[in-house]
């Protein structure tokens, strides 16, 4: 026997050992559900970048709802895939537009049992799939951009979302889209604000989900992967201008981001396992090179870890269910 005083084995020689003294957890209220709702389709359409993720009907995205609240899970993000777009995306502030459409029905069914949070960008509902309005020399127009956005906040709030998420990017953003909403007297309509949202490879598979017509870059308005203080000043403005959660997107390649953001501020951080990192699994795991459950809790569980309160995650309802079989990184 060697005289070693430290042995940190100790507290993890046995499962209950291990869980008294677990820094984190990850419970379904912590998690929440992106869901894609397409105009004009009779049933739910397998996403082919995706796996195991649909492009809903507003029936089927219904009985996902359903499914979420017994599960536990707390709060949904809805996205709109439109059958037509235009130079402005007119659907995005249409009350018969999909994005709209969707929201109401959620809101009719569940009501307060899910925070109903609504995707805020004009990516989905323009013809040159960019998050604004594109200016007579290709520049995607911030001051124009944000009048659409504030028009799309009232139509949101109007058709039931308990929150926004602003994903576009555009400077003064949470600010203008806070006063718009207040004006209209929907000062209890949240603002969950894409803080910083990095220019990303891993948004791959989701530009295929929600049919973008993208063919250049968002590196004008995105922000580079290589900078971290950026960020911080990002949040720091989303913060001052009304911001009520901030987010971290993607969540994988960023948690040193979302670590400083829980440190620098005192509102609820959210991060998102974006498209591109479920998808990275998904293809790991169908070829039998990792073990889908461990990794999927692996990832999850870092991501709290780093700091953040919730992930949007793809994997919410699966995961939520699957607590109750105890699968622990
Ligand atoms: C833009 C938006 C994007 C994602 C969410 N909101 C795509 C983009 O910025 O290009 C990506 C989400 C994912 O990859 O899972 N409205």
């Amino acid at each position: 026997m060697h005289s070693i005083v430290q042995r940190p084995r100790r507290l993890r020689a046995t499962p209950a050992i291990r869980e008294l003294v677990a820094e984190s957890s990850l419970e379904p209220r912590h998690l929440i559900q992106p869901l894609f709702v397409k105009e004009g389709t009779s049933t739910p359409t397998p996403i082919p970048s995706m796996p195991g993720v649909f492009q809903h009907t507003v029936a089927s995205m219904r009985s996902i709802l359903d499914e979420l609240v017994d599960a536990g899970v707390k709060s949904v993000m809805l996205f709109g895939v439109p059958s037509e777009r235009d130079a402005v995306g007119s659907a995005a502030c249409d009350p018969e537009g999909i994005l709209n459409v969707a929201v109401s029905a959620a809101r009719t069914h569940v009501g307060d049992s899910l925070v109903i949070i609504a995707d805020l960008c004009l990516d989905e509902f323009t013809i040159d799939g960019h998050c604004g309005v594109v200016d007579g020399s290709g520049i995607v127009d911030n001051d124009a951009t944000l009048d659409h956005y504030c028009a799309m906040a009232v139509a949101l709030a109007k058709a039931g979302a308990h929150m926004v998420g602003t994903s576009g990017m555009m400077d003064g953003q949470v600010g203008a889209i806070r006063s718009a909403l207040d004006e209209q007297g929907y000062t209890n309509v949240g603002i969950l604000a894409y803080a910083a949202k990095y220019a990303s490879a891993f948004y791959g598979p989701f530009r295929d989900a929600v049919e973008s017509t993208l063919t250049g870059d968002r590196l004008a308005y995105q922000q580079d992967p290589r900078n971290r203080r950026e960020s911080m000043r990002e949040i720091a403005l989303d913060c001052e201008q009304g911001a009520d959660i901030v987010m971290v997107k993607p969540a994988l390649s960023y948690l040193d981001v979302v670590r400083e953001a829980a440190d620098s501020t005192t509102i609820p951080i959210a991060a998102y396992v974006v498209s591109g990192e479920m998808t990275m699994v998904e293809l790991a795991a169908a070829h039998g090179l990792i073990d889908r459950d461990r990794a999927i809790a692996e990832i999850l569980h870092s991501v709290r870890r780093a700091g953040a309160h919730l992930v949007c995650t793809y994997w919410a309802l699966e995961y939520s269910r699957s607590v109750t079989r105890k699968v622990q990184p």
